[in-house]
């Protein structure tokens, strides 16, 4: 994305420098050419690759391409507190603002809303996916070694928006089973 914009950013303002200082190169260059070229032969590659980007990106959040079977946690965010519950593991309390996960693991988040739209994100683990209250949307998320994460609400939500983050805490296997075992909060 920096690449591409960079080179846009480039190929215009060099675009700007010739036709504010070298106009009379400009006027060999039909109407019609820019129209072409500036409406249709440029923009077509560049929206189709990022089209096809998207839908690649779209199908990797949620984890179409991982064959493994992802541990699920139910997530539901509400002004504005985050509420963990963990149905693979019957038995274990839910937690409030911290999400306890084995490491080297697929997750996957079932995320819902009790109240507005609320976002769920933990850039270094996945993408951002939002919270729709009576909708559930589902996230791939892994870290791949064992420490603490940050996650924010990437929505707008209210009064208690800025405050509306919370922690993934990734495990080893072990400390994983110990901690869920002693039912953490
Ligand atoms: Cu919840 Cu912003």
């Amino acid at each position: 994305m920096l690449a591409g914009s960079v080179f846009l950013f480039l190929l215009v303002m060099t675009l700007f420098f010739v036709v504010t200082r070298k106009g009379a190169m400009m006027k060999r260059v039909s109407a019609r050419s820019w129209i072409i070229g500036g409406g249709l032969v440029l923009p077509l590659p560049i929206l189709i690759a990022l089209t096809g980007y998207a839908l690649y990106q779209g199908e990797r959040l949620i984890g179409t391409h991982d064959d493994r079977t992802p541990m699920r946690i139910e997530a539901r965010g509400r002004m504005w507190t985050w509420d963990f519950h963990y149905p693979d593991l019957p038995g274990i309390s839910a937690t409030a603002n911290v999400l306890h996960i084995p490491a080297g693991q697929p997750i996957e988040i079932l995320l819902t809303s009790s109240d507005v739209i609320h976002s769920f994100w933990v850039p270094r683990l996945g993408g951002k996916i939002d919270a729709i209250p009576g909708h559930v949307t589902r996230l791939r998320i892994e870290a791949g070694r064992p420490g603490s994460y940050g996650g924010v609400c990437a929505e707008y939500c209210g009064a208690g928006h800025a405050g509306m983050d919370f922690r993934v805490i990734a495990h080893d296997a072990e400390e994983f089973e110990r901690i869920m075992s002693g039912n953490i909060r």
